[in-house]
């Protein structure tokens, strides 16, 4: 007689007493009682206590498939012993010295070997200050103002970025060929927001007519390669290598935001994904090693000669925490992997 296939698993039952209390304790304290607004779910925000691989363990002890790995970084799964054995053995030598280390020089070696394309690289404390150093240098280069920045695309939370990230309503957004530049939340100056231009991801034609009609006064156009921050909206066919064309042709520097591409989309990022040398580059948490939170965040850039300049600053004990993944990557024991884990969609809007 056949038996009965076993019921499937009911959905478990999520344990909040001591995360409810947590939440409740660090609200006195933190503001949404979190450092991140990304991660402030109210009642429901998640109080994590531990990882191991692809499981992460809350402060409850509820057991989850962390499908998040830090934004993307954790490829390796969390608490990777090849590199937390590496960053232990580090952290006892004592990492704040305000002076260089090898580790520091290798690692930044490593991002010129493994993109093939970088040149020079200098570290910064997040992928914020990455695309802030970015876009200084490309104006300090250029000497134009203005950095054009795509709508619903996130490159940090400084005044530069925190345009057109996503609207209240879609009615904002203004006209495809003029978007309404939308500051994210109340205190950015207007005059630093003045200086950056919206404009319409995908579409090829409407940034030509803008280069025409303001091409002199444009620095650079930053750009996420794919979008990470909007479930994963790969560029049409044909849209870096235009834009590729047409910011040479305007004099204008391409910065390609690589802080969740780097390191996935190819083993030299989504400048060689789709087979595009820009002029800068950012990264950051892709750089990251396979712990939950402690996210290293780097700048690389390159400049055409003769202007090779660029100085930006870490934390120290940071240095030595990025260098295992990356060395992992380059002998070969881990692969790139497209990190998307879905479809990812076209954007046709
Ligand atoms: C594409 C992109 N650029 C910049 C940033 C900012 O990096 P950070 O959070 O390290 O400041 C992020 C963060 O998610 C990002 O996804």
């Amino acid at each position: 007689m056949a038996t009965e296939p076993a019921a499937a698993d009911p959905t478990p039952t999520l344990h909040r007493d001591t995360q409810l209390a947590m939440y409740r304790r660090a609200l006195q304290h933190l503001p949404g009682g979190t450092d991140s607004n990304f991660r402030a779910w109210g009642e429901s925000t998640i109080y994590v206590d531990r990882g191991k691989g692809a499981l992460v363990w809350d402060i409850d002890g509820n057991e989850y498939v962390d499908l998040r790995m830090g934004y993307g970084p954790a490829i390796l799964g969390h608490a990777d012993d090849r590199v937390d054995d590496y960053v232990n053995e580090r952290m006892r030598k004592g990492v704040s010295f305000s002076l260089t280390s090898e580790d520091e020089v290798r690692t930044i070696e490593l991002i010129c070997e493994l993109t093939g394309w970088v040149e020079q690289a200098r570290m910064t404390v997040s992928g914020t200050e990455a695309t802030m150093h970015a876009m200084r240098v490309a104006r300090a280069y250029t000497g134009r103002d203005k950095i054009v920045k795509f709508e619903g695309q996130y490159h940090g939370v400084h005044d530069y970025a925190l345009i057109s990230v996503g609207p209240d309503d879609v009615s904002e957004l203004g006209d495809p060929d003029a978007p309404v530049a939308l500051t994210w939340g109340r205190g950015i100056p207007s005059a630093v927001a003045d200086t950056i231009i919206p404009a319409r991801y995908n579409r090829i034609e409407n940034l030509r007519r803008l280069f025409e009609q303001r091409g002199e006064e444009i620095a650079a156009v930053i750009v996420e390669p794919v979008l990470g921050n909007a479930q994963g909206i790969m560029p049409q066919a044909g849209f870096h290598e235009a834009m590729r064309a047409l910011t040479s042709e305007f004099g204008v520097l391409l910065i390609f935001d690589e802080v969740k591409t780097g390191f996935r989309l190819a083993r030299g990022g989504a400048a060689e994904f789709f087979g595009i040398t820009p002029d800068l580059a950012t990264f950051a948490k892709a750089l990251e090693r396979s712990n939950s939170d402690e996210r290293m965040r780097y700048f690389a850039r390159v400049l055409p000669p003769p202007q090779r300049t660029a100085a930006f600053l870490e934390q120290e004990y940071r240095r030595i925490r990025y260098f295992p993944l990356l060395n992992l990557i380059n002998t070969g024991h881990v692969s790139s992997p497209f990190y998307l884990l879905t479809e990812p969609a076209v954007n046709s809007h």
